[in-house]
C-alpha cells in the first residue's frame, strides 16, 4: 500500500502550517484588494502547451480521461487564471485575483521539492506597467513580512537586460542568436549560481569559453541601481531605465528587502519583462517564490493587447525557511478538558463539551468512557480540566482544576456557559 512516488501525506503539523500560510495570504490579499477565486485543477493539455509547447508534457502530469479527451493537472494557476481571464470580454480591467492551493508537478522529488505542493499567487491582468509590478512586489514583501520572515529578499530583473547582453556578446551575434544557442545562453544565467563554473563550462561546451565567463559574470551582478551601475555600462542594456523606474516606485512604497540580481530570468517560457524571484537568506532549498510580466502568455490566448503579471510562491518551502516558527500551536490537542467522574455522569460532560463548543471554547473529551484516573493522564498536558461529578452537579456546578498548580475551585455551569472567557 505504498504511496507513488513523489507523494506525501500531509500531517497535522505541517497542515497547520499550511493553514497559517493561507490566513496570511487571504489577509495580505484582502490588504491589497486582491478577488480570491480558484481556476479549475484540470485543464486540457493543448491548454497548459499554449505557451511552451510540447516540451512541457514531461513536467506535468497528463492524461487521457475516459471520454478521450487530452487532459492535465494544473502545474501553476497563471495558466488557468489567464485562460480564465482571456475568455471573459466583460470582465472590468485591471482584474487583481488571488489563488491559494495544490500544484501538480512532474519535478525530480528531494527537500524542498515535491510533486503535490501549495502555492499563493497573485496576478493583475490588463494593466501592463510599473505600478502593478510594484505591487506585486510589495505584496509578497508584506506577506513574508506578517509570517515573521525578515531575512527575504527579492531579487529582481529584466529579461531583455539579459537579452540584450547576450546579443552584444556572442561572437556572431546575430547568427544563430534565435534558436537554441540564445535559449542555451538564458538558461546559462539561469543556473549561474546554482552550478559551479566547472560544471558549466562543460555543460555549455558547445558555447565559446569566453562568452560563457562573460555570461557568469554578467549573472553575478547584483545590488541598488549604483553598485549595479559601477560594474557595467548600463547604457547598453535594454530596459535598465524601467528596471531603475521599478526600483524607485519600490522605494517610495518603503520595500526596502528588494535587489537587482541580473541572475534572475526565470525558467517558465512565459516572461517576457519584469523578473523577480524572492529568497530567504537562511533557506538551503531555492527560492520561495517566483514571478514577472508575461504578456506573451495572454497573446497565446489570444489576448495580445491586455498585458498581465504575476507571482506565486511555494508554501511548503516557505515553512521550511519558517521551522519552528511555522508550529503556532493550531494543530496541538485542545487546551481544556472535559472529564466525568464516572460513567452515569459521561452524559453531562458531553452535554457541557457540546455547550461550550458552541460557544467557541475547544475543548476534548474522553469518548471511550474510560476512568476518570484515565481520562486525567491523558489531559495531562491541557491548561485546565473541568470535571463532572454527581455532587456538584446536583447545584448546577462542576470542579475546574488548573493543571499548572493542581488548584481547584468549583464554578457554576451557568456562569461558565455564560462567559467561557476565562477558558480560552
Ligand atoms: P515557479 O517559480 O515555477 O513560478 O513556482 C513558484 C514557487 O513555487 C517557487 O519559487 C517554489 O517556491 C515553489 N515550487 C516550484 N516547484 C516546486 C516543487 N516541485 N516543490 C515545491 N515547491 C515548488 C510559477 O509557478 C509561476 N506561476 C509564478 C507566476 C505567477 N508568474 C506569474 N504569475
Amino acid at each position: 500500500m505504498e504511496l507513488p512516488r513523489g507523494m506525501k501525506d500531509f500531517e497535522t503539523e505541517e497542515l497547520s502550517g499550511i493553514e497559517l500560510v493561507r490566513e496570511r495570504f487571504v489577509q495580505t490579499a484582502r490588504l491589497f484588494a486582491f478577488q480570491l477565486m480558484e481556476p479549475s485543477p484540470i485543464e486540457s493539455l493543448s491548454t497548459l502547451e499554449a505557451k511552451s509547447g510540447p516540451a512541457i508534457r514531461k513536467e506535468i502530469y497528463h492524461f487521457r480521461d475516459k471520454g478521450d479527451r487530452d487532459v492535465a493537472l494544473r502545474f501553476d494557476f497563471t495558466v488557468g487564471l489567464a485562460r480564465y481571464v482571456s475568455s471573459r470580454q466583460s470582465l472590468r480591467l485591471p482584474a487583481k485575483l488571488g489563488s491559494f492551493g495544490g500544484v501538480f508537478r512532474y519535478d525530480e522529488p528531494q527537500k524542498g521539492r515535491y510533486r503535490f505542493f501549495h502555492q499563493w499567487n497573485v496576478e493583475i491582468f490588463g494593466r501592463p506597467g510599473i505600478e502593478s509590478e510594484a505591487e506585486i512586489i510589495e505584496f509578497a514583501s508584506r506577506l513574508y513580512g506578517s509570517l515573521g520572515l525578515d531575512g527575504v529578499s527579492i531579487h529582481i530583473s529584466h529579461r531583455r537586460l539579459a537579452e540584450s547582453f547576450i546579443r552584444n556578446s556572442y561572437p556572431h551575434a546575430g547568427q544563430g542568436m534565435q534558436g537554441e544557442v540564445f535559449a542555451d545562453s538564458l538558461r546559462l544565467v539561469d543556473k549561474a549560481a546554482k552550478k559551479s563554473l566547472g560544471d558549466l563550462l562543460k555543460e555549455y561546451g558547445h558555447l565559446p569559453g569566453e562568452f560563457v565567463r562573460g555570461l557568469l559574470d554578467f549573472a553575478s551582478i547584483r545590488g541598488t541601481p549604483e553598485e549595479v551601475e559601477a560594474r557595467i555600462d548600463t547604457g547598453t542594456l535594454d530596459s535598465w531605465d524601467y528596471l531603475v523606474e521599478l526600483w524607485d516606485s519600490l522605494q517610495n512604497r518603503s520595500v526596502k528587502n528588494i535587489l537587482i540580481d541580473f541572475g534572475v530570468v526565470r525558467g517558465l517560457d512565459y516572461y517576457s519583462g519584469t523578473v523577480f524571484e524572492a529568497f530567504d537568506e537562511k533557506s538551503k532549498f531555492g527560492a520561495l517564490a517566483g514571478g514577472g510580466r508575461y504578456d506573451s502568455l495572454m497573446g497565446a490566448f489570444g489576448r495580445p493587447e491586455m498585458g498581465a503579471a504575476g507571482m506565486a510562491g511555494g508554501v511548503e518551502r516557505t515553512l521550511l525557511a519558517m521551522g519552528e516558527r511555522a508550529a503556532d500551536g493550531r494543530g496541538a490537542a485542545p487546551d481544556v478538558f472535559v472529564l466525568y467522574a464516572n460513567g452515569q455522569m459521561q452524559r453531562h460532560a458531553a452535554r457541557l463539551a457540546s455547550q461550550l463548543r458552541a460557544r467557541g471554547v475547544p475543548v476534548g473529551i474522553d469518548l471511550a468512557g474510560r476512568q476518570l484516573k484515565k481520562q486525567i493522564e491523558s489531559a495531562s498536558g491541557a491548561r485546565l480540566v473541568i470535571i463532572v461529578g454527581q455532587r456538584e452537579l446536583a447545584e448546577g456546578k462542576v470542579v475546574l482544576r488548573n493543571m499548572a498548580d493542581g488548584t481547584e475551585s468549583q464554578v457554576g455551569i451557568d456562569g461558565l456557559l455564560d462567559d467561557p472567557s476565562g477558558l480560552l
